[in-house]
């Protein structure tokens, strides 16, 4: 397998091939119909569709190969997102440790103000941090964090909004990382250009569960996307292509 080291380079400098097999995995994350931003989200699950115990704890279901995958994620993107709820239960660096990389912005969506302001995501490493919020609330957080107010409508900010304001900030290649709240809101809203969902080996048997989108009566109606897999050592990676499910970006068609 060819070196890793040389790739977020590489992946930033040019549209040129990646060596195998980094352009198998993520060129895909590259082409962008949405004036050159890119959403992927993430999910990390075992066998039987969990992403937690029924008590919050994932760590971790999947295993090194699944969170080197997660790593070099997070060094190709411009910036990563969590809910609160994972912010709070795993209080998460969100840095690229295990593989070589840049760390990319950080971004909670909170839009109530519950981030805790000795969250490790805050720490003041250089790195960007940024918070969206509702715009009624008026949160405190440690100097040179970032904050984003965008209007709430039907108890939730439009992921569209978020990836918009994003963008308007230089950062168009994002991961939604998680948790499964987060992401199944962006999925539903047709803002994800990919899916990148890692299986484990295990069964937890309880716990919560992955995607959860508006019910359908019949499977004909399911979200059916185009789908390439790749063996993570012994875990499985699912690469969804949503292109033909993304929504138009709205203003982030007129930005920059
Ligand atoms: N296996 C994995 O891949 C993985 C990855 C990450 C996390 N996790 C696990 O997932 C669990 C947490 O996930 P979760 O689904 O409960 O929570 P979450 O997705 O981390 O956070 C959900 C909360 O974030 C806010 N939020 C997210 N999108 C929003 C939007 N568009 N507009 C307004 N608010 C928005 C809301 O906060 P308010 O409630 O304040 O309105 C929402 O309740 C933890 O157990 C964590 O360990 C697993």
């Amino acid at each position: 397998m060819t070196s890793w080291d040389s790739v977020p380079e590489k992946f930033r400098a040019s549209s040129a091939a990646l060596p195998e097999p980094w352009e198998d995995i993520f060129g895909g994350l590259r082409s962008s119909r949405t004036n050159g931003c890119i959403a992927v989200g993430q999910i990390g699950q075992s066998l039987d569709g969990r992403i937690a115990t029924p008590t919050g704890h994932s760590h971790y279901i999947n295993g090194s190969a699944g969170l080197d995958h997660l790593h070099r994620l997070r060094a190709l993107v411009d910036a990563v997102v969590v809910g609160i709820g994972t912010a709070i239960a795993d209080d998460p660096q969100l840095t690229v440790r295990r593989v070589t990389g840049p760390n990319p912005a950080r971004v909670v969506l909170d839009p109530g103000g519950r981030l805790p302001a000795g969250a490790k995501l805050l720490a003041d490493d250089g790195v960007r941090r940024l918070v969206v919020t509702a715009e009624e609330t008026r949160p405190s957080f440690p100097s040179g964090v970032e904050i984003i107010a965008l209007p709430r409508t039907g108890g939730q900010i439009s992921p569209a909004e978020i990836l918009t304001a994003l963008a308007e900030r230089g950062l168009r290649r994002v991961l939604i990382e998680g948790g499964a709240d987060t992401v199944s809101r962006f999925l539903a809203a047709g803002c994800l250009d990919r899916l990148h969902v890692v299986v484990a080996p295990i069964i937890l048997g309880s716990g919560r569960t992955g995607i959860n989108l508006p019910p359908i009566e019949r499977a004909d109606q399911a979200l059916r996307a185009r789908m390439r897999i790749h063996r993570l050592d012994d875990e499985v990676l699912f690469d969804c292509d949503l292109s033909a499910q993304r929504a138009a970006a709205g203003r982030a068609n007129t930005s920059t």
